[in-house]
């Protein structure tokens, strides 16, 4: 049964790493949870394709959700550069498109997942207002769709963060693909010039939450407190997760001939999201060991 105080949130992309967590974190008794799936839907989850126009809508007019999430994403950067229009109509278009549907209903707040990559990197890490300048389709198409929902509601959120990792079982995040790579004893090749502040995606789901609580709105970033680049990280993860260092190599991202452009110097700083629900960003060290209980690895201290 379910109080008046219950509020009703959809998570669409429920089935990604940042999704799923959401499901968790969302499960308690103030909330009644449901969420969306797309090619790794299963059962308890509602079939919905952001890239078909008007799926997402007529998702949400039959749920009438209090809340929406939207984790889901064209998250391929690469990807999102070689099919431009596919990026804006997921990344966009959808988001637009469920935003209006939301200020439908009385009270509605949309919460929609955005990035670092909306900065040049140039001089990283950057707190919410310092001016943005994508260089990439998936960092343009993030931008259009912050602010596409922000000029529909001013009772929106907006969470920029960036390289989300966590333990998930054929997960393809960072710390995934370096601990499927290693433990194989394969070379991983990763930019020694790519910098920012890697967010635990558990982190991530529960400052949501929070920020939820306080009924924020407007721009928050929420990112892990460490600025380093992925060569330490990945340095770092090999040590704790007890890894061979030494199949990890560092290039710079010139050489990685990666078809989008990346912003070299990202990362986000949290003193908003600190100040307003409190220091729950952990840095990279903590995670990881966090990361490799999870494993079921002891991690080395
Ligand atoms: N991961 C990062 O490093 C990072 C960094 C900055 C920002 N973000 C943002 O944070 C959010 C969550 O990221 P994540 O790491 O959880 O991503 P993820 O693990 O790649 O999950 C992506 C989600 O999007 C869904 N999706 C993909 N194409 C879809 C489509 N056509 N229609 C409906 N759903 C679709 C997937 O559904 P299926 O699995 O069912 O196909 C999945 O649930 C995203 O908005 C992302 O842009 C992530």
């Amino acid at each position: 049964m379910f109080n008046s105080r219950t509020k009703k949130v959809l998570i669409i992309g429920a089935t990604g790493q940042l999704g799923r967590l959401c499901l968790k974190v969302f499960s308690g008794e103030k909330y009644q949870v449901m969420g969306t799936g797309f090619s790794r839907l299963s059962s308890e989850l509602l079939p919905l394709d952001l890239s078909q126009e008007g799926e997402a809508v007529a998702v949400v007019s039959r749920v009438r959700p209090d809340i929406a999430i939207i984790c889901g994403a064209m998250t391929n950067v690469d990807g999102c550069e070689s099919d431009r229009e596919k990026a804006f109509q997921i990344n966009l278009k959808s988001p637009a498109d469920i935003a209006r549907e939301m200020k439908k209903i009385p009270g509605g707040k949309l919460v929609f997942l955005s990035t670092d990559y909306v900065f040049d990197g140039t001089s990283g890490p950057y707190d919410e207002n310092a001016e943005t300048r994508p260089l990439n389709v998936y960092g343009e198409s993030k931008l259009e769709g912050e602010q596409a929902v922000l000029e529909v509601s001013d009772n929106n959120l907006v969470v920029r963060t960036t390289t989300v990792y966590s333990f998930q079982e054929g997960g393809n995040n960072f710390a995934m693909q370096l601990l499927k790579r290693l433990s194989q004893k394969e070379k991983m090749l990763v930019p020694s010039d790519q910098w920012a502040t890697p967010t635990y995606a558990p982190d991530l789901a529960l400052a949501l939450e929070k920020l939820l609580e306080i009924d924020a709105r407007g721009i928050f970033h929420a990112a892990g407190s460490d600025f380093v680049s992925r060569l330490d990280f990945a340095r770092e993860a090999a040590r704790i997760l007890k890894l061979d260092p030494n199949l990890i190599q560092g290039l710079p991202t010139s050489e990685l001939k990666q078809k989008a452009k990346r912003p070299l110097k990202a990362g986000l700083r949290t003193e908003r999201l600190e100040k307003d629900v409190g220091p729950l960003m952990r840095g990279i060290k903590e995670a990881l060991y966090n990361f490799a209980e999870n494993l079921g690895k002891s991690p080395i201290k």
